[in-house]
């Protein structure tokens, strides 16, 4: 397994280039699944999450095609010939069950493998179960699969979900657009992952208005046809690459970053002291001199503060002056960075979901494990900042969700290699 070796201590400076959004993505790319015509994806991210949702949809034989290296997706699944989505992909990646929706509402029939929990949480699927059942699919659990079936078809009907969650929007959304009739999403997710996912199924043809609030209402139609969609920036990316410059000193220059896209974290920032400005070409972020300050944090979903930039943001509050309070709402076991930023010197208490950061002036690089994906890029951005040498272990994770961490930080200046395992 590959490690991360990071040298702390330099201000960072230049500018970096910031993806379509993996999680944007991976709900996009089974939308295919939803018509027999071709869809085209641009901006797509280079990340062995996309891969994974690649062999996936092969595996139901959709045809898929990465061009101009990764950065275009060409889908079909003019002839899908399984409609079982087995354990053994589902397993490595929660996103798979985004498959279950539009293979229901397109062939009235699919098995998908239940995903399991992960390290962050129990994470159950109920609301993407509770939400296809209301607009008529029969399922069953059995052996760890769910067996869904929409005798005739989906029937559009209004469905409030208990609470807001993004892939049960998705799933649902999706599937609600070939459903027969109205539907009408309640207290939908609001994230621009939706609005991305929207926007593109409407050019396949879908009648979809409300995606940006948190209600959604879709008018079933009869077959969707192709589309081109450029995949959103990746928002989450954006918000970890902007704390590089906030977390070391020096300026950088976030490549495609928009305010809209990380609002109410550019708030906190600003609370902190660190500089955000909009430039012709994006974002630029500068914190000159000094420490940043204490500020509390408070995740929810979007508008609110992202859950995906918490651990981030941990990073940086570990240096800053005084004392912050964060406060995890979405996922019950999100602060597992935290033992491992203690052993750089941190000091931080957690209890429940909550945990108390009092900054120190300096972190002290450690070996470090990677626990999670925005876990592992919070201990690369504590290693800039840490005086001595930081070794991040398991940064599979890592490769999940970041493309060439290595080269767009160190084309800023960063002290940063990848180590290959024997
Ligand atoms: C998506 C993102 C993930 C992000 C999360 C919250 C993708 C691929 N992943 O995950 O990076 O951290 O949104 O912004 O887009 N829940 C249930 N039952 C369900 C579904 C969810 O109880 O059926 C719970 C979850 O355990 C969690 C909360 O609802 O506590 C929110 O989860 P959700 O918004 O669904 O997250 P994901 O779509 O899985």
């Amino acid at each position: 397994m590959d490690s991360i070796l990071v040298t702390g201590g330099g201000a960072l400076s230049g500018e970096i280039p910031i993806a379509g959004a993996k999680n944007a993505c991976l709900t996009l790319m089974p939308a295919t699944l939803l018509s027999d015509q071709p869809l085209t994806l641009t901006n797509a991210p280079r990340l062995s999450d996309i891969a994974t949702m690649t062999t996936l949809l092969q595996s139901l034989g959709a045809e898929v095609s990465s061009l101009q290296g990764g950065q275009v997706l060409a889908l079909s699944s003019h002839d899908l010939n399984n409609l079982r989505a087995d354990y053994d992909i589902v397993r490595k990646m929660r996103a798979s069950i985004l498959v279950l929706g539009p293979l229901l509402a397109r062939e009235g029939h699919a098995v998908v493998s239940l995903p399991g929990g992960c390290a962050i949480g129990a994470r159950p699927v109920d609301l993407h179960l509770k939400g296809l059942e209301a607009l008529g699919a029969k399922l069953e659990l059995k052996d760890g699969y769910v067996h869904a079936d929409a005798p005739g078809s989906l029937k559009g009907a209004t469905h409030k979900f208990p609470f807001v969650s993004v892939g049960a929007t998705e799933n649902v959304l999706m599937a609600a657009t070939l459903a027969r009739g109205t539907t009408v999403l309640k207290n939908a997710a609001r994230e621009p992952e939706i609005v991305d996912l929207a926007e593109c199924l409407i050019r396949m043809g879908a009648q979809i208005e409300g995606h940006g609030t948190s209600t959604i209402t879709i008018e079933g139609v009869d077959r969707l046809g192709g589309a081109t969609h450029a995949v959103v920036t990746d928002r989450i990316e954006l918000g970890t690459y902007m704390l590089a410059p906030a977390i070391t000193g020096g300026t950088v220059e976030l490549l495609g970053g928009r305010i809209d896209l990380v609002a109410a974290f550019c708030e906190k920032l600003d609370q902190a002291g660190v500089t955000v400005e909009e430039t012709a070409r994006g974002l630029r972020v500068s914190r000159k001199n000094g420490r940043v300050s204490a500020v509390d944090i408070t995740t929810e979903p979007f508008p609110g503060f992202p859950t995906d930039l918490q651990a981030q943001m941990m990073a940086l509050l570990c240096t800053a002056e005084g004392t912050s309070v964060l406060e995890e709402k979405i996922f019950e076991n999100r602060f597992m960075h935290a033992p491992e930023l203690i052993r750089m010197g941190a000091n931080i208490d957690v209890h429940g979901g909550t945990a108390r950061v009092t900054g120190v002036e300096r972190l002290r690089g450690a070996p470090v494990m990677a626990t999670d994906l925005r876990a592992s890029v919070s201990l690369i951005l504590a290693g800039l900042a840490a005086e001595g040498e930081t070794l991040v272990s398991r940064v599979y994770h890592l490769d999940r969700g970041y493309e060439r961490v290595e080269e767009k930080l160190g084309a800023c200046g960063a002290k940063i290699e990848r180590v290959k395992s024997q």
